[in-house]
């Protein structure tokens, strides 16, 4: 059975360009409760762990400078089927492919600097919401 907790981030670019409002209230609209919200920046040591998986691409030099540039939105968010909902919901990495009406659509500017972040898995949800949460800011 698909969990029903995702996590996200609303990354530097994002809130930079004053959309914390905005893409918050779309996540809303579209069934999701936050369940652990906060404004925070990332050390580059916090980046490099968070990315870990993609330490060995190209990008990934950029992907650190970038998600620790300026402060980001943390949150957990719960819906039935979170994790695939919300990916659908944000739509392609590259805001180029992705579907009118998605958050990346309306706010990503690049494939860099694509506004949101969402889970893969269950697994990945779990991980990265603990990553940034302690127990007691988890409703
Ligand atoms: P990835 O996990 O492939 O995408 P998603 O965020 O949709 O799960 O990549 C993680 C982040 O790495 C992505 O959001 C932006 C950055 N990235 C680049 O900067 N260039 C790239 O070519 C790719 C694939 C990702």
């Amino acid at each position: 059975m698909a969990g029903n907790r995702t996590f996200t981030m609303l990354k530097p670019d994002a809130v930079e360009k004053g959309h914390i409002g905005a893409i918050l209230e779309q996540i809303t609209a579209s069934g999701f409760r936050i369940v652990a919200l906060k404004l925070t920046q990332m050390t580059r040591r916090d980046a490099e762990k968070f990315y870990e998986v993609h330490s060995e691409r190209p990008f990934f030099g950029e992907l650190v400078e970038f998600m620790t540039r300026g402060p980001i939105v943390a949150a957990i968010l719960e819906k039935e089927n979170a994790v695939e909902d919300f990916r659908t919901l944000i739509g392609a990495t590259n805001p180029e492919d992705a579907a009118e009406g998605t958050i990346r659509k309306k706010y990503a500017s690049s494939v860099g600097e694509n506004a949101v972040h969402g889970s893969d898995s269950d697994e990945n949800a779990k991980i990265e919401g603990e990553f940034h949460f302690a127990g007691r800011e988890m409703f």
